[in-house]
Parts: structure tokens; sequence; C-alpha cells
């Protein structure tokens, strides 16, 4: 075994199911290992590279503001914080929506979820099966997967209800203060909810007076196709929760608060020492300048279009999701597939529903890295039918 690996094997608790490879560097769609061997990345280092590995403009960036100042806590004003909170608001929000930071998905879905209960003064929180949502102890008590398993004390003031059955959801939401959804549940295996299902959740936590809140860790920041689910699926939801893509790689989190429920925060009800730092703020405005000036929303749905229209394999029976986060659903488990591709140096993911493939690449992707992996399927399942 690599020294590295031992290394880590030896010295971290073993949560995590790993490539057998040691990474070393990153630039655009590609990541090279620590024998110089490159592999093309098409999971995007679970959807965070959204702008590419190493973007310059963020290392450039986060460069200049570590010299400048790293760190101080948001008992100061900081430009940096201010234009990030700007740029989020530009860039998926409406008018007069406004911004809490904090360093992660969970984090960003905990605070969603405590500012539902403060605004409404009601406790539950309606969620759908087979949501993911973090790993804190509100986040996993919302999370519809195994991942709950075993935290049965947890999560009393949450209630699942199918996704997709909008007569659980009336139910559930009377007096609830909210119901917290991925609209794309990614993990789940990019297993997608219907226009109508997301606009009739609005009309109904409008009638509840419960607060919508859309989950946008994965499918926000231009994955979609569009700047965000909201846009995506033309429902207005009270807030998006963001993370991952949202400054490249830095830690950061974010909860997009709609202005009818921001003006109903009170002072001193949230708060943490790093979300909103300056290094990663320098970074979230970096990303969605790059977004924005490189068109790469409308690069993720072009790139949609090219992988519907290609990749038409007997082998793949569906393709879920939306823009640059897809599930290709195959007739048999993925695993062996996904091994096949990872021995082709090719990165891709895996999901809950075992016969799903998880593309989350950089949105920077282009055609011939599509051929590249059309190429790759089309050899794979030729070797198969050999086989056979
Ligand atoms: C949809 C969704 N929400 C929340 C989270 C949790 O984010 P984090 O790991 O940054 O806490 C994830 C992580 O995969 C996610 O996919």
């Amino acid at each position: 075994m690599n020294e590295s690996m031992a290394l880590e094997d030896k010295y971290l608790l073993p949560t995590y199911e790993k490539f057998p490879f040691v990474l070393d560097r990153g630039e655009g769609c590609w990541v090279w290992d620590e024998n110089g061997d490159k592999y093309l990345d098409l999971y995007g280092g679970h959807a965070v590279a959204a702008i590419g590995h190493s973007p310059a403009e963020v290392t450039a960036a986060i460069s200049k503001q570590a010299a400048k100042l790293l760190f101080y806590s948001n008992l100061v004003y900081n430009r940096a914080r201010a234009e990030a909170a700007k740029a989020l608001v530009d860039f998926c929000g409406e008018a007069g929506s406004q911004v809490f930071f904090c360093n992660s998905g969970a984090e960003a879905n905990e605070n969603a979820m405590r500012i539902a209960r403060s605004v409404t003064g009601r406790a539950m929180v309606v969620v759908a099966e087979g949501g993911f949502h973090g790993r804190t102890a509100a986040a996993i008590a919302a999370t519809g997967l195994k991942y709950r398993k075993g935290l049965a004390g947890l999560g009393a003031d949450i209630v699942h209800v199918p996704f997709g059955d909008l007569d659980a959801a009336e139910a559930a939401l009377e007096g609830a203060a909210a119901f917290l959804l991925e609209p794309i549940q990614s993990v789940q295996g990019a297993t997608t909810a219907t226009i109508s299902y997301l606009q009739g959740l609005e009309a109904l936590c409008r009638k509840s007076g419960a607060l919508l809140i859309f989950d946008e860790v994965q499918t926000g920041l231009g994955r979609v196709g569009a700047p965000s689910a909201r846009h995506a699926f033309g429902a207005r939801p009270h807030m998006q929760t963001f993370a991952k893509a949202l400054a490249s790689g830095v830690p950061a989190g974010a909860v997009l608060v709609s202005p009818e429920a921001a003006a109903k925060v009170k002072p001193g009800e949230l708060g943490s020492t790093f979300g909103g730092g300056p290094l990663a703020c320098v970074a979230i405005s970096a990303t969605i300048k790059a977004i924005v000036d490189k068109k790469l929303t409308e690069n993720a749905a072009k790139m949609e279009s090219l992988i519907r229209s290609t990749f038409k394999f007997p082998q793949i029976t569906e393709i879920r999701g939306r823009g640059l986060l897809l599930g290709l659903v195959l007739d048999r488990p993925s695993k062996a597939v996904r091994d096949a591709l990872l021995a082709k140096k090719i990165l891709v993911g895996g999901a809950d529903d075992k016969s799903v493939i998880r593309l989350l690449p950089p949105l920077t992707v282009g055609p011939a890295e599509i051929g590249l992996l059309r190429g790759a399927l089309a050899e794979i399942f030729a070797a198969e039918s050999v086989a056979a």
C-alpha cells in the first residue's frame, strides 16, 4: 500500500469509502494522483468544483485576502462579506433577500430550520423521504435515508412524508413551521421533483403559514442549468440553503432568506464564528463571478442536452436530474460499471439507489470530456456483451 494511504488509514477514523489513489493536484475537469496519473473528474469533488479544480480566480482572490486579513469575526463590518452576500442575492435570490453565512450544508439547513421555527413560533418541520440534508443533529434527523439509522432519539419535531405526495404534505403541514426539501434528491439517485409538486408545496406552505425551504446545497449556483432550482422549477421558497460549490472548496454555507421571512428574523438569533469570514467570502464572490461571466449555467444546460441526446445505450434505462446533476439509471447495479470507468481513469459517483451513476462534473465540462465518458461507456458495455 502507498505510504500516504497507510498514514491516513492509521490516523483517521475509517468513516469514508475512498477511491484507491492519492490525489495530488487538480485543474479544470482533471485531477492528478501522486504518481502523475491523470483522471477525468465527472464527480467534481462531490459537486464542489463547479468552476473547475483550483480555479485561478479563486486562488488569486484567497491569496490576496489571506495576506491582507485572514480573519475577523462578524462583530465588525467587512467589504468581502458585503460583496459575497450581494453576489449571492443578485445571482440566486430576489430584490430584498438577505443572507446568513455559515460553514457547511448541514449548518445551512440547521439555521434555515431554526429561522423557520422562530419566525412561525411553531416547532414541527416536515421533510420528504429520500432527502439528504447533512450530518449534524437536526440535519441528520431531517435526512430520510439510511444515514439516520441508530439515531432514534433525534428529531421528535421532524416528520417524514413520501416524496411527491401532496396529500401527505398537506396533512403534515397543519401547524408546522416548515417544509424542507431537496428539489432533486441527489444522494438518493438524482430523483427529481415535478414542477407541479414543488409549486403545490409552495401553495400548501403559504396556506398553512409554514415556510418552504429548498436545500440547494447541490442544485444551487448554476448546476441545474439555471441559477438555482427555484429558477429551474418556477417555485418561490422562503429560504434556500447553499454550500458545496459556493466557495469552490473553501468551506462555506449560506441561507438565502426571502424578504418576507428576513423581515421577521431578530438580532442575536443566529451566529457563527467562522461563517462569513473574509477568506470564504472572496472565494464566494470570485466563484459566482466566474459562473456568470463564463456562462456556466448555460453550459450546464447545453451539456445536459448533449448527454441526453448521445447516451443512447440499452443499458441506460433513464437519465434523471437536470443540468449537470444527473443520474444515469442502469438496468443493473452500477458498481461494476463505475469500477470499469475508474480503470479507464474516469471518476463518477454512486448513489443510494444502487443502479445509478451520478454525474456532478465541473460546469466547465465540454463536449470533448462528455465524449470521453460516452466512448468509455460504449467500450464497457460492448465488452460486457462479448463476455455474456
Ligand atoms: C443536498 C445536501 N444537503 C446538505 C448536505 C450537507 O452538506 P455538508 O456536508 O457541507 O454539511 C449535502 C452533502 O452532501 C447535500 O448533498
